[in-house]
Parts: C-alpha cells; sequence; structure tokens
C-alpha cells in the first residue's frame, strides 16, 4: 500500500501537472434529460440517445438504477476539464465511431452498458480493439465481476471468504436448494440493489421459491441464492494498482436507525426510497470503528479480492462479516458509483473524501493511476 502518495507529495501538483485528451463514456438514465440551474450544461455536446436497444427488463421498477444522470456526468466532466480536454461520448451504438473518430489520448470509462451479461465489458472491448488507453478494468474482469456467482467461484478457488450459495435456473433446482435458512436471493448481473428488496431475505422453502421465481420471470436470469451473512457490513474503496493499491478509509453500512421491520440489507428500498436527498438515512459511517485487527483483516480481503480479479485503477469492494466476525467479500464493483453530493451518500466519494481527496481530487486520482499504468505520463 502506497500511503506515502498523498502524505508526503502535493497532490494538486501530480495530479494536475500532465495533460491529455480525455473522452469521458457514460450511460444516461433516461429520466435524466435535464439538468436545471447548471450552469455547466453539457447536453448541447450530446444528448440523451435512448432507443429500442436498450432492452432490459421493462418490467421492474428498477430498470435504469445503474446508469448515471447528468449531475454525475457533469461533475465528472467539471473534474476532468479542470486540466484536459474532455469530450463527452455516450455509450450507445455509435460510440465505437466517435471513439474512432475522436482518437482520445485515454478515455475516463463509467459506462455501464447497455444489454446482456457482459454489458460493462462492451466500452473497454471496443477500445481495446481500437488499442486506445481507458481508465478502470479491462472486459474480463468488468464482465466477470458482474457475475456474481463466477465472482465467488473464483474467490473460492483462491480461499477467500464468502457466503456459501447455489446458482439456480429453474424452480426444480430451487427445490433442491439444502443450504442453511436465512437465505438472500439475488440476481446474478445486477448492480445498484437491482432485484434486492426486502422480501430477498428469505426465511423458509415458500419465500425462497417466491424470490427465485421473481428473480427468472421479471429479471429472465438465474437466481443466486446465498446464505445470511448476519454481522456488520462495510464496503471497501481501493485506488491504484499493484503495490500502489491503497485501500481508502473504510465505510460501515449501519441498519440501526432503519425502521423496526426493515431488514438489515441495503436493499432498493434502502438505497433509492428510505435514503433521498431531502432525507438522506443516517447509516454510513467512514471510517468505521474498528480495532485495527478487524480494519486489517478487512482491507487484505479487500485488496486480495482487487488483485485476485485483476481489478484496475479503482473499485469498490462490499464485505459483510459472518458469524465467526470473519469478513466474507459480498460482491465487487469494478465501475464504483460516484453521485458527486456528498449527501447522496455515494461511498466510494465519501472513502476519499475521508481520505482528504475531494470530488475532483478523487476523479483526477484515478485518471493519474490509469496515465501511469498506461505509460501515458
Ligand atoms: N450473503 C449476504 N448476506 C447478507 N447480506 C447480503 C448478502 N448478499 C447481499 N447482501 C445485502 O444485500 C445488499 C446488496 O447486495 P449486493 O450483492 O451488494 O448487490 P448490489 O450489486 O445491488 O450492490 C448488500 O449490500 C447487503 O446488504
Ligand atoms: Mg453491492
Amino acid at each position: 500500500m502506497l500511503k506515502k502518495f498523498f502524505e508526503g507529495e502535493n497532490i494538486l501538483s501530480s495530479l494536475f501537472n500532465f495533460r491529455l485528451n480525455v473522452a469521458l463514456t457514460f450511460n444516461v438514465k433516461p429520466e435524466s434529460q435535464s439538468c436545471q440551474g447548471d450552469s455547466q450544461t453539457f447536453l448541447e455536446i450530446v444528448s440523451p440517445n435512448l432507443n429500442e436497444a436498450q432492452i432490459q427488463t421493462e418490467k421492474s421498477v428498477d430498470t435504469y438504477a445503474e446508469w448515471d444522470t447528468w449531475d454525475t456526468i457533469n461533475a465528472v466532466k467539471s473534474a476532468l476539464a479542470l486540466n484536459h480536454n474532455v469530450t463527452l461520448v455516450e455509450a450507445d451504438h455509435s460510440a465505437f465511431s466517435k471513439l474512432k473518430e475522436i482518437n482520445p489520448d485515454i478515455v475516463f470509462n463509467i459506462a455501464e452498458g447497455f444489454n446482456g451479461v457482459s454489458r460493462e465489458a462492451q466500452i473497454p472491448s471496443m477500445l481495446d480493439m481500437l488499442k486506445l488507453p481507458y481508465t478502470g478494468s479491462d472486459p474480463l474482469t468488468l464482465a466477470t465481476c458482474l457475475d456474481k456467482a463466477r465472482t465467488k467461484e473464483i474467490l473460492s478457488y483462491y480461499k477467500v471468504p464468502n457466503a456459501k450459495f447455489v446458482l439456480v435456473d429453474s424452480m426444480q433446482r430451487a427445490k433442491e436448494i439444502r443450504l442453511k435458512f436465512p437465505l438472500i436471493v439475488k440476481p446474478i448481473s445486477e448492480g445498484s440493489s437491482k432485484g434486492i428488496f426486502s422480501s430477498s431475505f428469505v426465511k423458509d422453502k415458500k419465500e425462497l421459491l417466491r424470490e427465485v421465481e421473481r428473480i427468472l420471470v421479471e429479471y429472465n436470469q438465474a437466481a443466486l441464492v446465498e446464505e445470511f451473512l448476519p454481522g456488520r457490513e462495510f464496503t471497501v474503496a481501493i485506488l491504484g494498482n499493484g503495490d500502489e493499491a491503497e485501500v481508502l478509509p473504510i465505510v460501515e453500512i449501519s441498519y440501526n436507525d432503519f425502521p423496526k421491520d426493515f431488514i438489515p440489507i441495503y436493499s432498493y428500498e434502502a438505497k433509492w426510497i428510505l435514503d433521498t436527498k431531502e432525507n438522506p438515512l443516517d447509516v454510513f459511517s467512514c471510517p468505521a470503528n474498528l480495532t485495527p485487527e478487524l480494519e486489517k483483516k478487512i482491507s487484505e480481503a479487500a485488496l486480495k479480492t482487487f488483485n485476485i480479479l485483476r481489478c484496475k485503477d479503482w473499485s469498490r469492494i462490499d464485505v459483510r462479516l459472518d458469524t465467526n466476525y470473519e469478513p466474507n467479500i459480498i460482491e465487487i464493483n469494478p465501475l464504483p458509483g460516484i453521485l458527486p453530493n456528498p449527501e447522496e451518500n455515494s461511498c466510494y466519494p465519501k472513502a476519499a473524501r475521508t481520505k482528504g481527496l475531494n470530488y475532483e481530487e478523487m476523479i483526477n486520482k484515478v485518471l493519474y493511476v490509469a496515465a501511469k499504468r498506461h505509460k501515458l505520463i
């Protein structure tokens, strides 16, 4: 871990003493069509281009939960534009030709992609084909981490603790499950709490079958059934690469202030309904209140996970303690959420802020470590 970077050097000067042509690739939520009152509106450069190719499951309430709003896209653009020439490129069907034409020095990629189980890999795959450097993980890592079961299989191979699980693609398979209740039932490949509701926590076979059916039908994908980890929950932001990869201050998600009848999970209801700009939920503490031993265990598990999955530049890793107080990996987010408004409780920016990096510095540090990795600086 490179503590020196932040402590010994002037962060601003190293982050801002190079200049690049940067393309910012993104997907925008359909409902985020404007950014009223924002003097730095970049809508005229590229407007939301929604078409029939967005073949996500239209049945669910959380179809576009993973995509970004103009607030986020503009905040990233503004941060990069402090020192670089920035062009926005929407990650749609025309992205390949646009990127080819623009031919940027590097791409800052926050695109979640359009469709299918490898959607997060789409833009990085195009960029590999075009031989353009980009921030963040490569297609293999992005596609793997989006498949929570495959990720757990890899972690298990390396003996990194994670909850016992079964992947089910039929009701018959669900009936044969022998895991220990309570369980949690999730879609195999979603993020941003998509498909995870309070009802996903199941105490018996009847509830289990109900939830598996919901995932199979509404999300049209296999259901990941996991034993429930009852302990404290954390999320760990990592920034950098190799020996210089650094664990940012750990965020704890504590459920003490949840309404009494709420299941203690960071569900869709918790993320998008209970926690609003007007009434922010006070569930996060950063740095988490930890003994040095537990902090070390969690940091080591997260860093090991980052390296095993060959993550690049940044990632956020969800962790929960099991009955033996052992950190278990829940999932890896190689494209972490980065809502710019601190009241919106986005964990990666929160961890960065606790480390002393504001939003602009955080974005530019990600660009810096990527540019260094690609030997552009
Ligand atoms: N095995 C588990 N045990 C306990 N809680 C879990 C487990 N898996 C997921 N959760 C809860 O559900 C939340 C969302 O699950 P996660 O897999 O991180 O989905 P997402 O990709 O939507 O963030 C977690 O933050 C945690 O609160
Ligand atoms: Mg998560």
